[in-house]
């Protein structure tokens, strides 16, 4: 990239973020997927039901957390599993319909956290979930 562009990019990157915009709103700075930010209160978090009414899958990102969750109905009611690759603790990302990926080392998980390829050999972390009125209710 030429130095003249370098400086272009680099100045509107700098105004998004004067003006408010997150980082992911940025393609390739953020999550390549829409998040439901909310807060832990107690060690739950609440997520309105309304969110699954569209999309069986919402990922959540709790304030202050590094990882995002990501919430699947299944037929059994609904899991919620943290997205740490349980190698090393690497961000993992989604692998289209299939579950998820790491990006570190090439480990690959389902849709229900289970290991499918190594080198992690253990499954994603999944949390306890209740529903309470028109909530969600996620024990951390
Ligand atoms: S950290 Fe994910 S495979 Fe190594």
């Amino acid at each position: 990239m030429e130095r003249r562009n370098f400086i272009k990019t680099s100045c509107k990157i700098c105004l998004l973020g004067a003006f408010g915009a997150t980082a992911e709103t940025l393609s390739g700075c953020g999550a390549a997927y829409p998040v439901f930010k909310t807060a832990v209160l107690d060690k739950k978090i609440s997520v309105p039901l309304s969110l699954f009414a569209t999309n069986s899958t919402q990922f959540i990102r709790p304030k202050g957390w590094y990882y995002d969750i990501a919430v699947q109905k299944v037929e059994l009611g609904l899991t919620a599993l943290l997205l740490m690759c349980t190698h090393q603790d690497n961000q993992l990302v989604i692998n289209g319909n299939k579950g998820y990926s790491c990006s570190l080392h090439g480990s690959t998980f389902n849709t229900e956290g289970k290991v499918l390829k190594g080198p992690a050999e253990r499954a994603l972390k999944r949390y306890n979930t209740a529903v309470e009125g028109d909530q969600l209710i996620i024990f951390v």
